[in-house]
């Protein structure tokens, strides 16, 4: 990993150092837009200060309208490499997303590949916050696949707040480990930790990535660019979405909200708005017309509709509600949203 390209402003005490891990994915690249566009960011019930420097790491590039603001520093490379030669990035860090991952599908395929991004990554974060001794917020995105269900412990109808994680794949049960790290890091006064789990967020731009839950938005996103899309669950398959500003909105709300409004440090759900499969591609009717809803066929794929089967669809979020986060309206408001975009 090259060093930072910081090509601005000196962080002073009045401002912020704030760092994106995974700063050029789908997810970062929105909220890094966000806190630049904002501007500033309030700690933990702080009071808001100017961000000065905002690192993105990643392995991969950063979109290029980022890199070019001046307060944008850019670390491209491997984060469990980058970390374990110093505390790079973190050194100097006030608050941390940690959002580098390997997705769901990657880490079934791939254990070694989950373990070290996922796991090694996130002790990595945590270990070089600790080092650094600025007891850092530090975001953890983590997922809904930290739940599902056994024989024994069958997920309930509902997921509220206190229901027990269970995952039911690899990349479920690292996040519920970074979970652990976040919370046992901040009993120890060694970060202020908070952990949010992320719905499915869609509509992901760009090209298919490698998480199972992928077509949920491929068989939007492909159809309204003229191309054929694949659905491998049945139509009555329900899942749980947000739309990425949501998504970001919980990630920021995370990282603001007072200690004490934020409460305890398990990990908050965050709202997601309902709908099967069927009614997907449905409202994309709706939006766009039979003939691009028609371009959406329903090949099955077992490994798929495993994954995606061990996933709650239903959430009570009350505690995220205590935090002023709420769901999107519906899912065509997502699809619309996503349009509304990708225009131009
Ligand atoms: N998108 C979703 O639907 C969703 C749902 C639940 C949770 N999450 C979590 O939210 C976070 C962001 O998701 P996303 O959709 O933006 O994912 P993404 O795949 O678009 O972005 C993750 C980024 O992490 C980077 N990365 C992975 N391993 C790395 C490493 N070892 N070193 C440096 N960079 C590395 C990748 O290059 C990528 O740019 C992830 O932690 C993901 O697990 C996402």
């Amino acid at each position: 990993m090259a060093a930072p390209e910081a090509q601005g402003s000196a962080v002073t005490d009045e401002s912020l150092n704030v760092v994106i891990t995974g700063g050029a994915g789908f997810i970062g690249t929105r909220l890094a837009a966000e806190i630049l566009s904002r501007g500033s960011v309030g700690p933990a019930g702080t009071a808001s200060r100017p961000v000065a420097r905002l690192t993105l790491v990643d392995q991969a590039a950063p979109a290029g309208r980022l890199s070019q603001d001046p307060r944008v520093a850019v670390c491209q490379g491997d984060l469990v490499a980058a970390l374990e030669a110093g505390a790079g990035p973190l050194a100097d860090a006030d608050v941390v997303f940690h959002l580098a991952a390997a997705v769901s599908a990657e880490c079934e395929r791939d254990f070694d590949l989950g373990m070290r991004a996922n796991v090694t990554g996130t002790q990595a974060v945590l270990a070089a916050c600790r080092r650094a001794g600025r007891t850092p917020v530090v975001v953890f995105a983590s997922s809904l696949a930290v739940f599902g269900g056994t024989d024994s412990h069958p997920l309930p109808a509902v997921v509220t707040d206190s229901t027990l994680p269970v995952p039911q794949s690899s990349y479920g049960t690292q996040k519920l480990i970074g979970e652990q790290f976040v919370a046992d890091y901040t009993r120890k006064g060694f970060i202020q930790g908070r952990s949010v789990r992320l719905m499915t967020v869609a509509v992901r731009p760009g090209r298919p990535n490698g998480a199972a839950s992928g077509f949920l938005s491929g068989v939007i996103r492909e159809p309204l660019a003229g191309l054929r899309a694949n659905a491998p669950v049945p139509a009555d398959t329900a899942v749980a979405l947000s739309s990425p500003a949501r998504a970001v909105e919980g990630l920021l709300c995370a990282a603001e909200a007072a200690p004490r409004r934020w409460g305890d440090p398990t990990a908050v759900n965050l709202p997601s708005v309902t709908v099967t499969v069927g009614e997907m591609v449905r409202t994309l009717e709706r939006v766009a017309g039979p003939a691009v809803s028609s371009l959406v066929g329903w090949e099955p794929d077992e490994a798929i509709a495993a994954i995606v089967r061990s996933w709650p669809a239903r959430f009570a979020t009350t505690r995220a509600a205590t935090l002023g986060l709420g769901p999107d309206d519906g899912f065509e408001a997502i699809v619309r949203a996503y349009l509304r975009d990708t225009a131009g």
